[in-house]
């Protein structure tokens, strides 16, 4: 996969315009950072063919090896917008595992993606806010493309990869165009009113459902009973008290 390759006739408007490719790095995370500090241009892309300290959520680590795809998107959004990033980042990844891979993704709040109940895709956000405005915010994107799950014990038990669930090899080139076109424009319709956030509940597995949420002080558990539109999940506890919450990770009970 050459920057090239991903460039030619994108027909992005900023995203994936410029891309920075590495066979292999620590994080894409840490290069995208550097980036934006130095004030690159909105839409630059770290690829990575394989990562050797991957980040994930609540201070984990994540395994990407050949076979993944891994990459970081750095945009200066309106402080506004920060929080629907997770919506964007999630849609795009379904949308195009829908497209590109014709299977039938579900997103657990707030962004993982599964298929078959299995995750198959990670995403971090990680953003800088000075005053009234996002410095800049990167979105990490890890999907499990073209390997065996089996064959890597430090992945856990309840993931998947695409090549897995479809029987046969997919594109990666396809899958990383895919995602930077279908990014582009959910974060373009932002500013017009609440469509991504109305299409994200919408494919959320995780409302209805009996959940525990772990969060970094405590776990609650509860039914998901629906999401706010900065993102939030609320969790009706067997008490009747309804608790917001911003970051955690859920566990689907029933
Ligand atoms: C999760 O914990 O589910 C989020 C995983 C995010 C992984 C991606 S891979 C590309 C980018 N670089 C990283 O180090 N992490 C993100």
């Amino acid at each position: 996969m050459s920057p090239a390759a991903i460039t030619d006739n994108l027909g992005t408007r900023f995203i994936g315009q410029r891309v920075i490719y590495y066979p292999r790095l620590p994080s894409t995370m840490d290069v995208a950072k550097r980036q934006a500090q130095q004030g690159a241009t909105e839409g630059t892309v770290i690829v990575a063919g394989e990562q050797t300290a991957g980040r994930g959520r609540m201070k984990r680590g994540w395994l990407s090896p050949r076979g993944s795809i891994a990459l970081s998107i750095i945009l200066y959004p309106e402080l506004a917008y920060l929080s629907s990033l997770i919506m964007v980042a999630s849609l795009g990844v379904a949308r195009c595992i829908e497209k590109v891979a014709g299977l039938k993704p579900e997103i657990k709040w707030p962004n993982d993606v599964l298929i078959n109940g299995k995750k198959v895709c990670g995403i971090l956000i990680e953003s800088e806010v000075k005053g009234s405005r996002a410095d800049y915010a990167i979105i990490g994107i890890g999907i499990n493309v073209n390997l065996k799950p089996s064959d890597f014990p430090e992945i856990p038990p309840l993931a998947t990869s695409l090549s897995h669930e479809l029987g046969r090899e997919v594109s990666q080139l396809d899958m990383v165009r895919c995602l930077l076109a279908e990014i582009e424009r959910l974060y373009l319709v932002l500013p017009s009113g609440d469509a991504v956030y109305q299409e994200w509940r919408h494919n959320l597995v995780t409302l209805g459902k009996k959940v525990q949420v772990s969060s970094e002080e405590t776990t609650l558990e509860g039914i998901a009973e629906s999401v706010a539109s900065d993102g939030s999940l609320l969790l009706r506890q067997s008490d009747g008290s309804l608790t917001k919450i911003v970051a955690g990770d859920v566990t689907l009970l029933s």
